[in-house]
C-alpha cells in the first residue's frame, strides 16, 4: 500500500487483505450496517488528539496552559463527551453550541463564549449558566454584558482583536486580517483593558488567525501585536492548525504547531502567562471518513469517468466552498491502482462534486467509498439539500461499532411544519 496516502487516514485504521478496517470495523461491513452516506470517526484518535495537544503545550510551556476544542468543528455531544472527558475545554460560537456543551458535560467554568454577532439572548443563557469566559469582539457585547449580569457580578473576558496579520489560507477562512469581521482594533482593545467598566474582568487577549494555516509565522506577528498592548495574565492564541487532507499535505503537526506558537509568546509575552491554544479541526479531522455508495458510473464521450455516490455537497461542502482536495478509495479494494474519475454528488447542480481529477479502480454500482479527513467541518456543516436526511455519526474502537447520532428520519424533515 502507498503508505503516504494512508498517513491521512485515522490512526487506529489498517487495510487487510485490501479491505479498509477503522477502529478494527470493516469500513464495507459498517456501510451495510448503518448505510451511506455515514460519518465514521475513531474514538481511540480523538482521545489521542487530545493527549497529543495537551502533552504538547505542557512539554512547552511550564506556565498555566489549556487546550480548548472549538466545537464548531464537530458540533457532536459525543464528541464533545470525549474532549470534556480528556480534560480539555470548549468553545462555543452560538447559543447552541453552549447547548451542546453543557449537554456533553463540560464544566461552566471551562466553557468560552465566542461570536462577533453574540444575541443578549445567547450572553445570557452563558452568564446564567456561569461560562467562565466571554471573548468579547465588539463594544455591543460589551452593553450586553451589562444589562444581562447581575449588578454584583462581573464577568471574566478576553478581548478578541484583530491583529492585521495575513496567512497563506482560503480568503473564506481567513479570520486575523485588517479588514476581518472579527474582534475589536488593537487600539480600541488597549483603552477598554486599561479602563475597563465595572462589571468586565479582564484577564487578557485573544486572536484566531484563520483556519488550515500551514506556516506557522504569522503567529508571531500577531503575539507581537498582543505585545504591545500592556501586561496581562491571560493570552488565547486561537486555532487554525493545518491537517493533511492528501498525502501532498505536509503539515507540521500538534506537537510542532504548539511549540512555535508557545515560542512566539515565550519571547515576547514572557514565560508565565496563561496560554489557551484553541483547536477545531486539527482534533477531530483526520478521526474521521465518510463511507459512501456508488450510484452510478458514466463514461464521458472523451473518456472521463464520472462515478456518482449517494451523498455530495450537503455531508461534504467543503470541495465547492473552499475548493477543498480529498482523496478517495474503494472501501474493500484499498490498495487496486486506478484510472482517471471524478466522483460527484446526488444533488441537483453541477458544481456538487466531492473529489475532482482523482484515480479509482473499476467502480461499480453498490462499491463503498470512502473520503477520509471528514471528522471536521462535515457533520458542523452538513445541510437538507434536496431533502437528503443528514448521516449518522458511528464510533469505532477495539472492533466495535456504536452510531452516536442517528440518520435523520423523513420524518425529521417535517418534524419543524406547523
Ligand atoms: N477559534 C476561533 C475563534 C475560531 O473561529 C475557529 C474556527 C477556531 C478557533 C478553530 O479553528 P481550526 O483549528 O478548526 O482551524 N468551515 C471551515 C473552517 C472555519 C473555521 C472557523 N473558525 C472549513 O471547513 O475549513
Amino acid at each position: 500500500m502507498a503508505v503516504a496516502t494512508f498517513a491521512v487516514y485515522p490512526e487506529a485504521s489498517s487495510v487487510q487483505d485490501g479491505r479498509l478496517l477503522i477502529g478494527g470495523c470493516d469500513a464495507a461491513e459498517l456501510a451495510r450496517e448503518f448505510g451511506t452516506p455515514v460519518y465514521v470517526m475513531a474514538e481511540d484518535d480523538l482521545r489521542a488528539g487530545a493527549r497529543a495537544f495537551r502533552t504538547a503545550l505542557r512539554t512547552h510551556h511550564d506556565g498555566p496552559g489549556e487546550v480548548v476544542f472549538a466545537s464548531k468543528a464537530c458540533p457532536a455531544t459525543a464528541v464533545l463527551r470525549v474532549f470534556a472527558e480528556e480534560g480539555l475545554g470548549c468553545d462555543v460560537a452560538s447559543g447552541g453550541e453552549l447547548h451542546l456543551a453543557l449537554k456533553a458535560g463540560f464544566a461552566p467554568e471551562r466553557i468560552h463564549l465566542h461570536g462577533n454577532a453574540k444575541s443578549e439572548e445567547e450572553l445570557r443563557a452563558a452568564v446564567d449558566a456561569g461560562v467562565g469566559w466571554v471573548v468579547v469582539d465588539n463594544v455591543e457585547d460589551i452593553a450586553k454584558l451589562e444589562r444581562v449580569l447581575r449588578p454584583d457580578r462581573r464577568q471574566r473576558v478576553l478581548l478578541r482583536i484583530r491583529p492585521g496579520v495575513d496567512a497563506d489560507t482560503h480568503a473564506a477562512i481567513l479570520t486575523g486580517h485588517a479588514e476581518s469581521k472579527f474582534g475589536l482594533d488593537p487600539r480600541e482593545a488597549c483603552a477598554i483593558a486599561h479602563d475597563p467598566p465595572a462589571h468586565l474582568d479582564v484577564q487578557g487577549f485573544h486572536f484566531h488567525l484563520g483556519s488550515q494555516l500551514t506556516d506557522p509565522t504569522p503567529y508571531r506577528a500577531a503575539v507581537s501585536v498582543l505585545a504591545r498592548l500592556g501586561d496581562h495574565p491571560v493570552y488565547s492564541l486561537g486555532g487554525g492548525y493545518a491537517v493533511a487532507y492528501t498525502a501532498d499535505d505536509r503539515p507540521p503537526g500538534i506537537d510542532a504547531s504548539v511549540a512555535a506558537v508557545v515560542q512566539a509568546a515565550h519571547d515576547l509575552l514572557g514565560p508565565d502567562k496563561r496560554l489557551i491554544v484553541e483547536p477545531g479541526r486539527s482534533l477531530v479531522a483526520n478521526a474521521g471518513v465518510t463511507l459512501y455508495t456508488v450510484e452510478s458510473v458514466k463514461r464521458l464521450p472523451g473518456g472521463a469517468r464520472i462515478v456518482a455516490v449517494d451523498g455530495g455537497m450537503s455531508d461534504n461542502p467543503r470541495p465547492m466552498l473552499y475548493d477543498a482536495v480529498y482523496d478517495v478509495r474503494v472501501a474493500d479494494r484499498f490498495e487496486a491502482e486506478g484510472e482517471p474519475a471524478t466522483v460527484v454528488g446526488k444533488h441537483c447542480e453541477s458544481g456538487d462534486v466531492l473529489v475532482r481529477r482523482t484515480r479509482l479502480p473499476d467502480a461499480r454500482p453498490g462499491d463503498v467509498l470512502v473520503t477520509p479527513v471528514t471528522g471536521a467541518y462535515g457533520h458542523a456543516m452538513a445541510s437538507n439539500y434536496n431533502a437528503l436526511r443528514r448521516p449518522p455519526i458511528v464510533f469505532c474502537a477495539g472492533g466495535d461499532a456504536r452510531a452516536v447520532v442517528r440518520r435523520e428520519t423523513y420524518e425529521d424533515l417535517g418534524a419543524r411544519d406547523l
